[in-house]
């Protein structure tokens, strides 16, 4: 493990690291997690979306495409490696110029702009301070706009997938609606 990486885990301790990200964001995926599929109420042409904990990009790629040239994606995580590995991705993909990378601090995201669309797929339960991550996210949206949340089923248990809903609730948003997404919990938020 690099000295840099070392140093993320002691300091974040449940951070996904970029390596442990290329065992679920693989070729395979798309066959349990459609982004097409499971985004397509939420995300259409034109939108600018946030990505946050973004990791490799699987997503921020997929949804780079669903909001098409005239939209936005802005790809948010604390590790820059990851941002990196999404800027090369997004090239091969031929949508760089959608994609925004936000380098975030652990405990504050800053984000830059508004957005209508907000994912965070399978990394809430990584946040250190949920009452302060729910704020950035609800000052984030423009008003109307949907929160999609997934959790990792094995992962995070029912009780604390509640309690995650609870600060969220807490931070202003209300509950839209609990999509199936295959080995996780989700919840659909939307804000005022
Ligand atoms: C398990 S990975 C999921 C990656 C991606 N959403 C996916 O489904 O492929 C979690 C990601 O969230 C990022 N992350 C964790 N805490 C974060 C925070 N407070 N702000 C921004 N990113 C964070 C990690 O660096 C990691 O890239």
């Amino acid at each position: 493990m690099s000295f840099r990486l070392k140093n993320l885990w002691d300091r974040e301790g449940h951070v996904c690291p970029w390596w442990m990200a290329y065992t679920f964001d693989n070729k395979l995926r798309r066959l349990f997690h459609n982004p097409e599929l499971m985004l397509d109420l939420w995300v259409g042409q034109g939108m600018t979306v946030l990505d946050i904990g973004c990791g490799m990009g699987y997503f921020s790629i997929a949804m780079a495409g669903m909001v098409g040239e005239k939209g936005a994606v802005v790809s948010v995580d604390l590790q820059e490696k990851m941002l990196a590995m999404v800027l090369r991705r997004a090239e091969r993909a031929g949508v760089r110029e959608r994609i925004h990378p936000h380098l975030s601090g652990s405990d504050r995201l800053n984000l830059p702009r508004k957005a209508g669309f907000a994912l965070a797929f399978w990394m809430v339960h990584e946040v250190p301070d949920l009452a302060a991550f729910f704020a950035d996210v609800y000052s984030a949206l423009e008003p109307g706009g949907s929160f999609f949340i997934a959790e990792p089923g094995l992962h995070v248990g029912e009780d604390t997938f509640e309690k995650e809903l609870s600060a969220a609730l807490a931070a202003g948003f209300c509950e839209r609606c609990r999509p199936r997404v295959r080995f996780s919990r989700a919840a659909v938020l939307e804000r005022h």
